[in-house]
């Protein structure tokens, strides 16, 4: 089966591989005998299996990552620092991606025919980037471009599937990650009049604001309405057309939250990722990526207060991690990544187990035209942002 986009499996199919095109996100159940180990016997024989593998494997860890997880990883980071570190390995057979689906596609995309990427549950996708298919995106090009004819260029964060990246990088446009968004959007009006941003209308909002462009000059395209929602009048009045689409945890954080803290106590700064809204964003301290926070909290002085507005596996390492500065998550809830968590150690092991078999399982592939144009959008997004050093997690 290959889809218009010339995506097709690889000759050598392996147990639950996952397809650009032939999406098979079903993860089978493991083998009983992971149910019944404890912890600690998990995390020895996740220890073992590394040695074995030696220098075979790269474990990267999302920070997202619950630590039972993210302790195993050889490399950690945000999205586009995995991205680059996936594509500067040299000499590894197999890297195990601890993080989500979209992840995965991408570091499979930016490394040899010869690296196999593994991710260990193959239920690890992400809501937001289920809120753009391809079908989709073709419906509003036609739209915007054939019917209105407007010089659109299109721009996908990266949390999106690889048929996306490749409509992308096939008309001219580029991925983004949230630490390089406003960089990429100059280079893209560079390119044409608009843009289109997707699949996240927030960060897409939040970063056209930042760059000058106000409200007025954004619209959002809503994939499930006819024409989106928009007339022709309507586009071309705008500069942005956001994507109506979202995710899922950063969307849980809301202005009234911050209000609360503020009375609660004025010295706490928040300090929020920017897939949450606009409304949110504004009443923020500061906004800006996982890189971006994690830095902000570590040269934070000592005493100093934060509420923070990102994941939560994220933000409780940072409360362990600094105990002399008060962090603590913006919201009263669990904003927790419920796609994430799936990546537990009993999968870690599950792969790390069929590897010293011989077994490849869950490895992540994407082909032919839909890799190339992927890989297209990725590297006009790597050249516009500076390369960052690798260093171990
Ligand atoms: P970054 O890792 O690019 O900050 O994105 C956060 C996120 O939501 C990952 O899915
Ligand atoms: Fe997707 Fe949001 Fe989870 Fe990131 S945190 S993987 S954007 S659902």
């Amino acid at each position: 089966m290959v889809d218009e986009y010339g995506c097709k499996a690889k000759s050598e199919p392996s147990v639950g591989a996952a397809n650009v095109g032939i999406v098979m996100l079903f993860q089978p159940p493991l083998p009983h005998k992971y149910a019944s180990l404890t912890d600690d016997e998990m995390a020895l024989a996740i220890a073992d299996r590394k040695r074995q593998l030696g220098p075979r494997l790269v474990i990267l860890g999302h920070h997202y990552q619950q630590d039972d997880v993210f302790r195993f990883a050889d490399f950690t980071g945000d999205s586009l620092k995995l991205a680059q570190i996936g594509a500067q390995k040299e000499g590894v057979e197999f890297i195990v991606f601890c993080g989500v689906h979209f992840m995965a596609e991408s570091a499979d995309i930016l490394t040899d025919d010869d690296v196999t990427v593994i991710l260990p549950d193959l239920g690890a996708g992400c809501s937001m980037a289920d809120m753009a298919d391809l079908d989709q995106l073709e419906e509003a090009w036609e739209f915007i471009v054939d019917k209105c004819g407007a010089n659109v260029i299109p721009i996908t964060y990266v949390n999106s599937a690889a048929s996306i990246k490749a409509f992308c990088g096939g008309h001219g446009g580029a991925c983004c990650t949230s630490s390089n968004a406003g960089k990429i959007l100059e280079w893209a009006f560079k390119q044409g009049d608009k843009i289109i941003f997707l699949p996240d209308q927030h960060l897409g909002r939040n970063t056209a604001y930042a760059m000058g462009i106000p409200l007025e000059k954004m619209v959002v395209y809503d994939p499930n309405i006819i024409n989106g929602g928009l007339t022709a009048a309507r586009v071309h009045e705008a500069k942005v057309l956001l994507w109506k689409g979202h995710c899922s945890v950063h969307a849980l954080f809301t202005p009234a939250q911050c209000d609360d803290i503020r009375r609660a106590d004025p010295s706490t700064k928040i300090l929020v990722h920017p897939e949450c809204t606009w409304e949110v964003v504004q009443n923020a301290d500061l906004a800006g990526s996982t890189e971006f926070i994690i830095k902000t909290v570590r040269e934070a002085p000592s005493g100093s207060k934060w509420a923070i507005g990102t994941e939560i596996h994220l933000v409780s390492r940072l409360t362990d991690q600094y105990p002399e500065k008060s962090v603590r998550s913006l919201a009263g809830i669990q904003c927790l990544c419920a796609t994430m968590y799936r990546v537990d150690p009993k999968h870690l092991l599950w792969v790390l187990d069929e590897l010293v078999e011989g077994r490849v399982v869950n490895a992540i592939r994407v082909n032919g035209e839909t890799r190339r144009l992927a890989l297209l959008a990725l590297e006009r997004m790597l050249a516009n942002v500076p390369r960052q050093p690798v260093a171990v997690g």
